[in-house]
C-alpha cells in the first residue's frame, strides 16, 4: 500500500540529509514524499534546537499539525505526526507532554529504526532518544537513482557527526553526541553511488568536519584532507567542498593535510565557511573555542598562501555575555582583515544546560544594534565581492533552470548564484561563464565566448545553510 510522507528540515543541512535518508529508509516501506502535510500519512519535523527561536518554532509548527491530524480523523484518515532531530533529541517525553498530537519522538541517531518505530506506533507513543551503540548508517537505506536524481546534480554526505568541544554557548555536544567519523569506504562508496547517478558535486558535512578521523582502508585514522584526495579520484565528481569547520582542528596538525588539499585538488572549490564566532581573545576564551584571534589570522595566512582566491564566510555570535563594545569593535575589525565574504550572524541565545546561559546576559537591544552593525560589515563586503566579479570569467556548474524562461543557474567555485540565458541541457556541466552584472545576491552573465541573450531578471540566490556546528 502506498502511503504518503511528508518530512519538514528546519536548521541545518546536516538535517537536510538525514531528511532525505528518513525518506529513503521509508521508501521500501511503501512511503512515497509528497511536497505539502495535507494529504500526508506521515508528518516528520526535523527539527532545530541550536537557538531558542528555532525551538520554539517546533511547537508552533506542531499546533498546525495537530489541526490537520484531527481533520483527517473527523474523515477517518489516521496521520501519524513524529518530531525527529535535536529538539526530539533534547526534550524527549516534554514534548509528548507539551504536545499529545505527537506520536513519535526519535533523536538524530536513532532514525534508521524508523519502520520498527512506526509499527510500534500503532499501539501508542514511542520515544527513541537513545545514543545506540550500532552505526545507524549501516542499516539506512540507499536513495534510488530516481530520487537521487530529483534532489539535483549536487549531493550532501555526512562524514563525521557530533562534537567534543563544548563552547560554552552550544547545545550541540548535548543534543548531538560526541564526534565520530565514518569510515572512508563507506564514504567512498556513498559518493561513487551518487556520482553514478548523475551528481557532480558533494558536500561533506559534520559539525565538526575537519575533526575527521575516519578508518581508512589500511586500518589508520585517515584526516579529511586525505579522505578528499580519495574522493576527488572518483570519476564524474568535479566538485567537493566541506562544512562545517572549527578553526581549532584546522590548526592543529589534522590541518595540515587539509591546507595541502586546498593546494593540490582542483576539484576542491576555493570556498572556505570556518566559524570564528568573536574578534575578541578575552569573548574567545570565554567561549571555550580554544584559539585566538591570532591563530585564527595566521591560518588564513596559511590558505592564502596555497590557494590566494579562497574565500571565507564565517558564523558570528554579538552579545555574548560579559561582550563588551570594544570586545564588539575587535569582531568588526577582525571581519574587515580577513574579508569575509559572507556570514551568518545570531544575537546569543541562552540554551538550557549550557555554561554561558548561567552567565549575566547582556541586554536586547544591545545585541540588536550590534548584530545590525555586524550584518552592514558583512553586507558590504559581500557587495564588494559581487562587484569585483564584473568581467571575471568564471567556471559555472549549471544546477536547475532559473527563474526566467530560457535561464538557467548555477554556481561559481566561490559557491555563488550565477545565471545565465543557455539551454537547459548544459544542467550539470561545467562551463566558463563571464559575469555581466550583480543582481541582488546573484551573478548573471554570459556563456564565455557566446553573445549576450537578453531578457535578464532581479533575481535573488537561494538561502545557504551551513551544517550547525564548529
Ligand atoms: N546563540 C546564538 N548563536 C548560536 N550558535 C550556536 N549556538 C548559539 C547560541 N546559543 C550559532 C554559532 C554556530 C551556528 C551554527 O549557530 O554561530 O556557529
Ligand atoms: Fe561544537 Fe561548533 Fe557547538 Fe562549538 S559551536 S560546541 S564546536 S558544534
Amino acid at each position: 500500500m502506498t502511503r504518503k510522507l511528508y518530512v519538514k528540515s528546519y536548521g541545518c543541512q546536516m538535517n537536510v540529509y538525514d531528511s532525505h535518508r528518513m525518506a529513503d529508509t521509508l521508501a521500501p516501506e511503501g512511503y512515497v514524499e509528497t511536497a505539502t502535510p495535507d494529504d500526508a500519512d506521515l508528518i516528520i519535523l526535523n527539527t532545530c534546537h541550536i537557538r531558542e527561536k528555532a525551538a520554539e518554532k517546533v511547537y508552533s509548527e506542531i499546533g498546525r499539525m495537530r489541526v490537520l491530524k484531527q481533520e483527517a480523523a473527523q474523515n477517518g484518515r489516521r496521520v501519524l505526526v513524529a518530531v525527529a532531530g535535536c529538539v526530539a533529541q533534547a526534550e524527549g517525553k516534554e514534548i509528548v507532554r507539551r504536545a499529545p498530537s505527537v506520536d513519535l519522538v526519535f533523536g538524530p541517531q536513532s532514525y534508521h529504526r524508523l519502520p520498527d518505530m512506526l509499527a510500534r506506533a500503532a499501539h501508542g507513543k514511542v520515544i527513541d532518544t537513545e545514543f545506540p551503540a550500532e552505526d545507524k548508517f549501516d542499516h539506512l537505506a540507499a536513495p534510488s537513482k530516481v530520487a537521487t536524481r530529483k534532489r539535483g546534480i549536487t549531493a550532501f554526505i555526512t562524514v563525521q557527526e557530533g562534537c567534543d568541544k563544548f563552547c560554552t554557548f552550544c547545545v550541540v555536544p548535548y543534543t548531538r553526541g560526541a564526534e565520530v567519523s565514518r569510515p572512508v569506504e563507506k564514504i567512498a562508496a556513498e559518493a561513487a553511488r551518487l556520482a553514478g547517478d548523475g551528481v557532480r558535486e558533494i558536500t561533506l558535512i559534520g559539525q565538526n568536519v575537519n575533526a575527521y578521523h575516519g578508518e581508512g582502508p589500511d586500518g589508520r585514522a585517515w584526516t579529511l584532507g586525505k579522505l578528499l584526495h580519495r574522493l576527488a579520484e572518483i570519476p564524474g565528481l568535479a566538485r567537493l567542498r566541506y562544512t562545517t569547520s572549527h578553526p581549532r582542528d584546522m590548526v592543529s596538525e589534522l590541518g595540515d593535510s587539509l591546507i595541502a588539499a586546498h593546494r593540490d585538488l582542483p576539484a576542491l572549490m576555493p570556498q572556505l565557511h570556518l566559524p570564528v564566532q568573536s574578534g575578541s581573545d578575552r569573548i574567545l576564551a570565554a567561549m571555550n573555542r580554544g584559539h585566538t584571534r591570532a591563530d585564527y589570522l595566521k591560518l588564513i595566512e596559511r590558505l592564502h598562501a596555497v590557494r590566494p582566491d579562497l574565500t571565507l564566510s564565517s558564523d558570528f555570535i554579538v552579545g555574548f555575555p560579559g561582550e563588551t563594545e570594544e570586545d564588539f569593535q575587535d569582531t568588526r575589525r577582525l571581519i574587515a582583515e580577513v574579508g569575509f565574504t559572507a556570514a551568518f550572524s545570531f544575537k546569543y541565545s541562552p540554551r538550557p544546560g549550557t555554561p554561558a546561559a548561567e552567565m549575566e546576559q547582556l541586554p536586547e537591544d544591545i545585541k540588536n544594534v550590534r548584530l545590525q552593525w555586524l550584518q552592514n560589515d558583512i553586507d558590504r563586503q559581500q557587495a564588494a565581492h559581487f562587484a569585483g566579479m564584473r568581467g571575471r570569467t568564471v567556471d559555472v556548474l549549471f544546477e536547475k533552470p532559473g527563474l526566467q524562461p530560457g535561464q538557467i543557474c548555477g554556481k561559481s567555485p566561490y559557491q555563488q548564484a550565477v545565471h545565465v540565458i543557455a539551454p537547459t541541457t548544459l544542467i550539470g556541466e561545467i562551463h566558463p561563464v563571464t559575469i555581466v552584472e550583480v543582481v541582488g545576491h546573484s551573478l548573471s552573465g554570459t556563456l564565455a565566448g557566446v553573445p549576450r541573450l537578453e531578457p535578464q531578471s532581479e533575481l535573488q540566490s537561494e538561502p545557504q545553510y551551513a551544517a550547525a556546528g564548529a
